[in-house]
C-alpha cells in the first residue's frame, strides 16, 4: 500500500490546515540512517548504522574548543568563516592536493558538509537543471537535489563480481546521463556506502564530460584521509580544466571524529564562492565560532595523526570484514571511508528492510537497509550497509552477535 503523504494525513484530521506541506517536502522521507540510530537505542542494539565514531576526539582539539569558549569566542564569526580557519583550509588544500586556494575569495565555512552541499546546490541550480548522482549514494544527495529544485539523474555504480574487486560504472551510461540541462555531477570519493575510491582515469573521464557539457563537479571528500590498501585520494579540482568548475566540499566530522561539531567548508573559484556565501549567510549565518577555532588546531595536527587515523580504521575494517564474512555475508571490501556494503542474498529474507529489522531486534546490531542508498528501493533490496567507526571492543561484541546468524534460529 502506498504510504500516506503528509497532506493526506492532514486532510483526514478535522480542524487541521489543508495542503500546507510543500510538494518538495512530500517528495522525500526522513533519513533512514538516522531512523536506524533511533531503533538501535530502542532495542539496545550495537549501532553500526550511522557513521559517527564512539571513541574520543583528539585531546588537543577538544582543549582548543574549551579554550576558545573560555576566551569568549562566542559571537558570530565572519559569515563565510573565521580568517584563521580559511587560511588553514587553504594551506591544507595546497599540502594534500596541490590546490592553489585564495582564502579571501575561494573558501566558505558552513555547518558541516551537509549544509555546504545544499548551499552549493542552491547557489548554482535553477528549476529544470539536472544533477547527476552515482548510486548507491549517500542518502542526503537525493533530497538535496529536490530541495534545490533540480532533477536528480542517477548513474549506477555496479558491485564487483568478486567481493574483493572494485565497484565500477559504465562510461556509456555516464555519457548518456549528461545533456544540455546537466548543471553538475555530485561525486563522493572516497565513497559512502561502497568504499570506492575513484581512480585518476575515472576522474579524467568525468572531467572530459564536465568540460564537454559545461557542467560543474560538486565533490564530497569528507573521507579523504580514510584510505586502505595503498589507495590514493585525488580531488577532481586538481585535474586540468577542473579548478574553475569544481566545488570541493570537506568537513571536520570524519577526519577528526567530531560529527556533532558541524564545521565543514567549500573550496570553489570566486564567482561560485560569492554565490555559495550568499546562500550560506541566509541559511545559517555561520558555523559555530569556538569550534572554528578548534578546527584551526585540528588542521594543524602533524601528518602522523592522519597515518594513525588510517591505520586505526584499517584494523577496524579488517575486524568487521572478517566477522561479516564469517557470519555468512558477501561483503565488499572498501578501499576508503568507513562502511562495508554487503550482499544479503544468502540469508533468504524477503527484503533488506525485513533483514535490517531482524538484525536490530533479534541479533542486536543496527545496520542500514541498502534500499536507502538507491532512487528505486528495489535496486538495494539485497544489500545492507555496516559502519565500522567504532572501537575495536564494540566491533568484537558486534561480531559475537552476528555469529548468531549462522545458527538455525529462525
Ligand atoms: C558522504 C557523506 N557526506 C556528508 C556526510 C555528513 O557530513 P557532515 O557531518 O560534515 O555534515 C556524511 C555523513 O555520514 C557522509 O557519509
Amino acid at each position: 500500500m502506498k504510504p500516506h503523504t503528509a497532506n493526506e494525513v492532514l486532510a483526514a484530521q478535522p480542524g487541521s490546515p489543508k495542503q500546507v506541506i510543500s510538494a518538495k517536502a512530500e517528495r522525500f522521507t526522513e533519513s533512514v540512517i538516522r531512523e536506524m540510530t533511533r531503533q538501535a537505542q530502542q532495542y539496545g542494539a550495537i549501532n553500526l548504522a550511522q557513521g559517527f565514531p564512539n571513541f574520543p576526539a583528539p585531546a588537543e582539539i577538544k582543549r582548543a574548543a574549551q579554550e576558545a569558549i573560555a576566551a569568549d569566542v562566542n559571537q558570530y564569526a565572519i559569515t563565510w568563516g573565521a580568517k584563521r580557519l580559511r587560511d588553514a583550509i587553504a594551506r591544507q588544500a595546497k599540502h594534500w592536493q596541490g590546490l592553489e586556494v585564495d582564502p579571501e575569495s575561494d573558501v566558505t565555512v558552513c555547518c558541516g558538509s551537509t549544509e555546504t552541499m545544499i548551499a552549493s546546490l542552491l547557489a548554482v541550480t535553477n528549476p529544470g537543471d539536472e544533477i547527476i548522482i552515482f548510486e548507491p549514494f549517500y542518502e542526503n544527495y537525493g533530497p538535496d537535489a529536490i530541495l534545490s529544485g533540480a532533477q536528480p539523474r542517477f548513474v549506477k555504480l555496479r558491485p564487483p563480481s568478486d567481493p574483493a574487486g572494485e565497484w565500477t560504472f559504465d562510461p556509456r551510461e555516464l555519457r548518456d546521463a549528461f545533456n544540455r540541462r546537466t548543471k553538475a555531477i555530485i561525486l563522493n570519493t572516497p565513497n559512502n556506502p561502497t568504499g570506492k575510491v575513484f581512480a585518476q582515469a575515472e576522474l579524467e573521464l568525468i572531467r572530459d564530460l564536465c568540460v564537454e557539457f559545461d557542467a560543474l563537479a560538486i565533490t564530497d571528500e569528507i573521507y579523504e584521509h580514510i584510505l586502505y590498501d595503498g589507495s590514493k585520494h585525488i580531488s577532481i579540482a586538481r585535474l586540468e580544466g577542473m579548478r574553475e568548475r569544481s566545488i570541493t566540499i570537506n568537513s571536520m566530522s570524519k577526519t577528526y571524529s567530531v560529527t556533532g561539531w558541524r564545521v565543514g567548508w567549500a573550496i570553489a573559484p570566486a564567482p561560485l564562492t560569492n554565490s555559495i556565501r550568499k546562500v550560506h549567510d541566509f541559511l545559517t549565518v555561520g558555523a559555530p565560532a569556538p569550534l572554528q577555532e578548534a578546527a584551526v588546531a585540528a588542521l594543524g595536527l602533524p601528518e602522523s595523526y592522519y597515518v594513525q587515523l588510517a591505520d586505526g580504521y584499517k584494523r577496524r575494517r579488517d575486524l568487521l570484514y572478517e566477522s561479516l564474512v564469517a557470519a555468512g555475508f558477501s561483503a565488499y571490501r572498501p578501499r576508503g571511508a568507513y562502511y562495508i556494503m554487503t550482499d544479503i542474498s544468502a540469508f533468504g529474507f524477503r527484503s533488506d528492510a525485513e533483514f535490517a529489522k531482524y538484525l536490530v531486534k533479534e541479533i542486536g546490531v543496527a545496520a542500514v537497509p541498502g534500499s536507502s542508498f538507491y532512487a528505486d528501493p528495489v535496486s538495494g533490496a539485497r544489500q545492507i550497509r555496516f559502519a565500522f567507526c567504532k572501537t575495536e571492543d564494540t566491533l568484537k561484541q558486534a561480531a559475537q552477535r552476528l555469529a548468531a546468524l549462522k545458527k538455525p534460529q529462525r
